[in-house]
């Protein structure tokens, strides 16, 4: 049996306890937030055709990530703020998914030096956004690269930051309250004023092979939403695509992620991995994602949510996604991640 209310009730915990601008920041999306608020639905309302008559007495849930076995196809994904929403916030993040033996990916705006994440020992992967100037980007992936980051995630979808509403008029906005001391300490100081410091508006496939020639890294491209785009960015040589409307915080109105998965693991083919995230709130969610393509999984809002609770609350959720990972593959008939596949579109 898993607990699956108590992690249900995690968002809702997390908005009892964190303060009202901190909690909106998390949860919010982007202008009307409609896209954000499609995503858990998409995964629920896909309709799973099981197995039976399947040996399920063992449930093998692991998968291949660029090269390293991991037990769960369940990582996290990249968020700012961790060191906000618990004091331990980034370490606790890495300690609980080393634990899970999952992948950790952590974002360039982190509180927490790459030294000290990588020092958990945890399996880990960089985020960047790239600025204009494309060398001030340098000193942060040399860091991550000798903190033992094993890939480099290039988030593509953010050429701007997309707007979000506070959430009634006059309230705090977190970037008026928030201590800038929890935030951006792998950059060199003096970064934000730099100039060519903003995001890069002229993102192209040339970006790929400089990010893998600079850090010798498998190179990840977050942020996709179409197949064509996808197959751009695996023959710019791309590692990876990773489908993202991140988190429904930038452009609103996108389809949800599950909806366009399949159509993006098509174009893809096996020419390179597919990962996905968004809305992905329980183990029978993950399942879907995998069923539909996905090679591995990755959740934003939940972990924070769990991070309120430091390191046990995300060990306890990461635990209790396995635990319904498992179930909901057993139940489906599924033995391996890759029985998966055949469960939907009958
Ligand atoms: C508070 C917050 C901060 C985020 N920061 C980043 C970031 O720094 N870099 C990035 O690529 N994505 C960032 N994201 C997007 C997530 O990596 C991910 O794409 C998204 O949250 C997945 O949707 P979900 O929250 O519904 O699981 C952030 C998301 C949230 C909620």
């Amino acid at each position: 049996m898993t607990d699956a209310r108590w992690v249900a009730g995690l968002e809702e915990q997390a908005r009892a306890r964190l303060s009202p601008p901190l909690f909106e920041y998390v949860a919010q999306g982007a202008r009307d937030g409609r896209t954000a608020a499609r995503a858990v639905s998409a995964w629920r309302d896909v309709v799973l055709h099981p197995h039976v008559l399947c040996d399920v007495t063992e449930v093998d849930t692991s998968v291949e990530l660029l090269g390293r076995r991991h037990r769960t196809p369940v990582g996290v994904a990249p968020s700012t703020l961790q060191r906000a929403v618990h004091p331990d916030g980034e370490l606790a993040m890495a300690r609980a998914v080393a634990a899970s033996d999952g992948v950790l990916v952590v974002s360039s705006n982190a509180g927490t030096p790459f030294a000290e994440i990588g020092a958990t020992g945890v399996a880990w992967w960089v985020q960047c956004y790239l600025p204009a100037d494309r060398s001030l980007a340098v000193p942060l992936l040399r860091r991550a690269v000798d903190a033992g980051a094993s890939a480099v995630v290039l988030t593509a979808d953010t050429p701007v930051v997309g707007t979000k509403y506070p959430g009634s008029p006059g309230a705090d906005v977190i970037w008026d309250v928030v201590d800038p001391a929890l935030l951006r300490v792998n950059f060199d100081p003096g970064y934000d004023t730099a100039p060519g410091s903003d995001k890069a508006r002229d993102l192209g496939a040339r970006d790929v092979d400089r990010l893998a020639t600079l850090t010798g890294l498998p190179v990840v491209v977050k942020g996709v939403l179409r197949p064509d785009d996808a197959a751009r960015v695996v023959d710019a040589g791309a590692a990876a695509v990773w489908v993202s409307n991140h988190g429904g915080r930038q452009l609103d109105r996108t389809p949800t992620t599950a909806a366009v998965l399949p159509a993006v693991r098509a174009a893809v083919a096996d020419r390179a991995q597919v990962y996905v995230d968004g809305g992905v709130r329980d183990g029978l969610d993950v399942v879907t994602a995998l069923a539909l393509g996905a090679d591995a999984v990755f959740l934003g809002r939940l972990p924070l949510y769990a991070l309120v609770d430091g390191e046990p609350g995300v060990r306890r959720m990461l635990a209790e996604l396995e635990a319904q990972t498992t179930e909901s593959m057993r139940l489906a008939g599924a033995r391996r991640v890759r029985d998966t596949r055949d469960l939907v579109g009958l």
